[in-house]
């Protein structure tokens, strides 16, 4: 056995002894993107919705957030004020996430709503406390991938437009479902500080998308697809919506993470399903279900940050935890009130 097998079950045998003396007092909670490694340790695997709603229930003292840092600091916002949430790897980001400053949004909310324009911001969950506080304190709210349609509808009644961020094709996929036209959209400029912003073109929109987009979605292509159906015609092709609306429109259907895995588990035995989302999931359900369907990544591509959260960073955590010693996600009360409002909103809408 290599010595990287022996530590990797050193790491496990010692996070199974640490979640025994710690018992109910904490919680692991998983997004399907984690490494098996990590997902074996994981009371509850879910989709970004699914762990908040999660996040908002569990009577665990401490939350274990095995994912990346927007999801624990949407935990810790929903979690109870005697709950702590710990997060292995304080560095595992999201570079969607990072492409919305909130400074940024704010000024270029409140260029754009200068005209008495009622603008509804809609912020996908993959962005940080303080930009989830700006789109609170302008009447907005969060949305994931599973609930974009219900949120993005209920966010045009509410006002005359919608400022949806930070995923260009999460925005432009979701309006494409509910039917909105590609001249009722409009992808915001935001360089130069907010200053080429094209006023009268946004005006015009009912949609406007931030241009950001997730690096690991965004290496799926339509040819890629169109060389799949080559390949086989009867493989059906499911895609996460954070891929380009090419990709989406070109796949058989598109989904959140528990969509994906659904689509996967209502397939009839001998299908072949290409998926066009991050490597750890796709692995998974290969491994999974390999004795009813055949399963292949429309292209093997993983997030390096989920990969952050190993067994060393999860085990770690668990010790500090039984020590005293660990440092959990903090919200300041400043930021945290309005940036709660807008998940508890989508909590709310989606209830
Ligand atoms: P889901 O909401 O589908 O779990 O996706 C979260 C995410 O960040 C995908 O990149």
């Amino acid at each position: 056995m290599s010595t990287q097998h022996e530590t990797r079950d050193a790491d496990a045998r010692a996070i199974d002894a640490l979640r025994k003396e710690l018992g109910d007092e904490v919680v692991l909670l998983g997004h399907h993107y984690q490494h098996q490694d990590i997902v074996d340790h994981c009371d509850f695997l879910g989709d970004s919705l699914e762990l908040s709603r999660k996040a908002a229930n569990v009577a665990a003292r401490h939350i274990v957030f095995c994912g990346v840092y927007f999801m624990a600091e949407s935990a810790a916002l929903l979690a109870r004020a005697d709950q702590a949430v710990h997060l292995p790897e304080p560095d595992a980001d999201c570079v969607m996430a990072l492409m919305t400053p909130a400074v940024l949004l704010d000024h270029i909310l409140t260029r754009l709503t200068s005209t008495g324009r009622r603008l509804i911001p809609l912020a996908y969950v993959n962005t940080f406390m303080d930009v989830k506080a700006v789109v609170g304190r302008h009447g907005g709210a969060v949305c994931t991938s599973a609930n974009a349609e219900q949120m993005l509808r209920w966010a045009l009644k509410e006002g005359d437009g919608v400022l949806f961020l930070p995923d260009k094709n999460l925005g432009q996929n979701t309006a494409r479902t509910l039917g909105l036209a590609d001249t009722d959209i409009h992808l915001l400029d935001i360089r130069k500080r907010g200053e080429a912003l094209d006023l009268a073109a946004a005006n015009k929109a009912s949609l406007l998308c931030w241009p950001g987009l997730c690096a690991i979605h965004a290496r799926f292509t339509a040819d890629q697809v169109n060389a799949a159906r080559a390949a086989d015609p009867s493989c059906r092709i499911v895609v996460h919506p954070e891929c380009s609306p090419e990709v989406a429109q070109a796949a058989d259907a598109a989904g959140s993470t528990s969509f994906i895995i659904d689509f996967v588990r209502s397939a009839p035995a001998g299908a072949h399903i290409v998926i066009g989302t991050e490597g750890n999931l796709v692995r998974r359900l290969e491994r999974q279900y390999a004795d009813r369907v055949k399963i292949d990544p429309l292209l093997f591509s993983t997030c390096s940050h989920m990969a952050k959260v190993t067994p060393a960073k999860l085990r770690n955590s668990l010790e500090q935890i039984r020590k005293g010693t660990a440092a959990p996600v903090s919200v300041p009360e400043l930021d945290a009130a309005p940036a709660r409002a807008t998940l508890e909103r989508m909590l709310e809408v989606c209830a």
